[in-house]
């Protein structure tokens, strides 16, 4: 080979010949990405629009550049800002976290209480917004609760649409990381029939949750530690993931300049589907199905099968083609709690369903892993909580990374209202039929 292939084979482009009409054109790659609309201009005659690449649930298309977290999905890398979420869980809290997170760098000591003061105190809720949660049915799920809640927020903040202003933009994310926690306790009690619990300013942001969730009669609600770090544990562990099908509805929602409390609403319904954080849920309806490990093999044979659109729920990721980083957390802490509350009964099914799977030429030849919802539930459900609940705890530290999200997308001039385009199958320019002549 020449010199000059060796000069064409280190740059950074593509060559692309259109056999339609035998032209050539050369695209820039930068970051291992080609722009889309680089493509445009590959055309078949001046009438045509441009070509287009269609990528049907954006499998292979980048639409932010961000540098909120990091994903390897092949190694099982997950990093927040730059740093292991292992390193995170082991050493961080939950609020510490959620700082390094919206505002880039871990806080320094005055840093992190000012914080910490800042979100105790955006913890309340106005009454109004306790009558208005009221007013759902006695079985309303807490999801459901949750969305219009938050949703609601925009009409009791109406500064919030001023999201062009920073300063506004940092107010709604102290004030939303604070409420959200608030709602949610609020909606679980409501699922019970309970009295709502006001925030408890002198505990901690996972000790007030338990607070507001358990506290029945007594003077003062004493957190237990170990379940109090769990929680912090595991909200650290859910506090952003890039661009998943949540995080892309906030920036969707957000990039039409909508409130943020309105684009949270969005966010919070898209992770309540089964296929993202209600599979925690589904996780333990399905193990409670399965009921013991002996119908593990059968259960497995249908999953591989297909029937009835079966799947091993808390298994596989889009992005993760190892295991995930979280699950391995997780699955850690169990033991912890489970001293305190006891053995969860699923467990051993949970334990017997993960060997089988992870032996198996299906789920080996697909790279389908444990995900982080299928010990988080086993987790919950030990503390005490019904399933209904769990996709909310899942909601409430999401909140962080969506806001720091949202907020970051102001600062990238290259984000627009997002707009994909279509590739149209249907008919075209056809004649209006009178009822009477319709067959
Ligand atoms: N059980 C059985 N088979 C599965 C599973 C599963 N959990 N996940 C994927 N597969 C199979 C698919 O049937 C497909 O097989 P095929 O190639 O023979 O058709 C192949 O693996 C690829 O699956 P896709 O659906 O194309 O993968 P995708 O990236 O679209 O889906 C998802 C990822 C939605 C997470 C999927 O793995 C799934 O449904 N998992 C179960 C639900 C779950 O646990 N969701 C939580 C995700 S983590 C989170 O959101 C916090």
């Amino acid at each position: 080979m020449g010199c000059e292939g060796i000069d064409d084979m280190s740059k950074e482009s593509l060559s692309i010949t259109d056999n339609r009409t035998g032209k050539s054109y050369e695209i820039d790659i930068k970051n291992g990405s080609i722009r889309a609309m680089d493509i445009r201009q590959i055309t078949v005659n001046e009438d045509d629009f441009g070509l287009l690449s269609y990528d049907p649930s954006l499998g292979n298309t980048a639409t932010v550049t961000s540098s909120v977290s990091f994903i390897d999905g092949d190694k099982g890398i997950l990093e927040y800002r730059g740093y292991p979420i292992e390193q995170l869980a082991e050493k961080g809290t939950f609020l510490e976290t959620a700082y390094l997170l919206v505002h880039g760098e871990l806080p320094n000591k005055s840093q992190l209480e000012n914080w910490e003061t800042d979100i105790t105190h955006r913890t309340m809720v106005l009454e109004n917004v306790k009558k208005f949660m009221e007013g759902f049915r006695y079985d309303a799920h807490p999801m459901g609760m949750l969305v219009s809640t938050v949703g609601a927020l925009s009409t009791f903040y109406p500064e919030a649409k001023n999201v062009q202003d920073e300063s506004v933009r940092l107010e709604q994310t102290i004030r939303a990381i604070g409420k959200v926690g608030t709602i949610a306790a609020w909606a679980y009690r409501h699922t019970l029939g309970y009295p709502y619990v006001y925030p408890d300013n002198d505990l901690s942001y996972s000790g007030n949750l338990l607070n507001m969730l358990f506290r029945m009669v007594e003077d003062k609600y004493i957190p237990n530690p170990v379940i109090e770090r769990a929680i912090d544990v595991l909200f650290i562990l859910h506090a952003d993931h890039e661009q998943n099908a949540s995080a892309n509805t906030m920036r969707a929602i957000g990039s039409s300049l909508a409130d943020p409390y309105s684009a949270l609403a969005g966010a919070i319904g898209s992770l309540y589907g089964p296929l993202h954080g209600g599979a925690n849920e589904a996780v333990i309806r399905m193990l409670e199905e399965i009921e013991t490990v002996d119908n593990i093999p059968s259960f497995i044979e249908n999953v591989k099968s297909g029937t009835d659109g079966v799947r091993l729920m808390g298994f596989g990721h889009r992005v993760y083609k190892n295991y995930d980083p979280r699950a391995k957390l997780v699955k850690e802490m169990a033991d912890k709690v489970f001293e305190v509350t006891g053995r969860n009964h699923l467990l051993d099914i949970a334990l017997e369903l993960e060997r089988i799977a992870l032996e198996d030429d299906y789920f080996i030849e697909r790279k389908l892993y444990p995900n982080v919802d299928f010990y988080s539930g086993l987790i919950y459900q030990a503390m005490g909580f019904p399933v209904e609940i769990f996709p909310v705890l899942f909601a409430i530290p999401r909140t962080v990374g969506w806001m720091a999200q949202w907020s970051e997308a102001f600062g990238d001039r290259e984000q627009r209202i997002v707009r994909p385009r279509q590739i149209y199958v249907g008919e075209r320019q056809r004649d209006y039929v009178s009822m009477k002549d319709r067959s």
